[in-house]
């Protein structure tokens, strides 16, 4: 079958980005990497993609002031890579509703909490203040409000007495890189259907020793 034609859009470090890399590489992942695109050409995250022979393309957001602007030029690049499913992995630009509409349930992004709980920015700090025992992260379907959108794979992690954000960035990091190729791959096995705004997966089960959903959610 052929496999599900996918972009990896970045802005910074591309962790996320390296894993979905590594999942499409194993040879049965019913997805491919057939662009990483970043709207900072500084991106650290470039120099990877590079080193796997990745097709890359950067759109340098400070030629572009307006967002619609940049956005017809995003539209036309993922279309010229006939891309399928767009995944936004630490892609920190907020896209058009033009944009979100025309690709709509073929752009997902990853959060680091447990949306709808902290959107937004500083994340982690907010988490700690806030004393919750939990946090973790989410995959979800894009949508034109900022972290909004139905909800595909979550993975919790605890909060620790004495964390600081770099602790907790870093459990919360280790859960996303498990929880992003599984995303990938529920969608690419068409397994992952929504009704009504929610997700249905049909038969998914989790990886083992992990606190991840889905487990089964049909
Ligand atoms: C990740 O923690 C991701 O969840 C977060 O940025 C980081 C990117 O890391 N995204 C957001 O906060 C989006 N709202 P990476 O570049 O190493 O994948």
């Amino acid at each position: 079958m052929a496999k599900l034609k996918t972009a990896v859009l970045i802005s910074e470090r591309g962790s996320n980005m390296r894993e979905l890399v590594a999942a499409c590489n194993e040879p049965d992942f019913p997805a491919e990497v057939v662009l990483v695109l970043s709207n900072n050409p500084d991106a650290p995250g470039l120099e990877h993609a590079k080193e796997k022979g990745l097709a890359i393309h950067v759109i340098d957001q400070s030629g572009f002031p307006k967002r619609a602007e940049f956005d017809v030029v995003l539209d036309s690049v993922l279309r010229d890579h006939k891309v399928n499913l767009v995944c936004l992995a630490g892609f920190m630009r907020i896209l058009s509703e033009d944009l979100v509409n025309k690709w709509r349930n073929r752009i997902i992004n990853i959060h680091p909490s447990l949306l709808p709980s902290f959107k937004g920015l500083n994340t982690h700090a907010r988490v700690l203040q806030s004393g919750v025992s939990f946090s973790g992260c989410t995959v979800h379907f894009v949508r034109p409000e900022m972290d909004e959108g139905p909800v595909i794979v979550q993975a919790v992690v605890p909060v620790h007495n004495g964390d600081t954000v770099k602790k907790l960035a870093a459990r919360v990091l280790a859960a996303e890189h498990k929880a992003y190729p599984l995303a990938l791959r529920l969608i690419a096995e068409g397994r992952v259907r929504l009704v009504v705004e929610k997700v249905k997966i049909d038969g998914a089960l989790a990886p083992a020793g992990v606190v991840i959903n889905p487990t089964e959610k049909s």
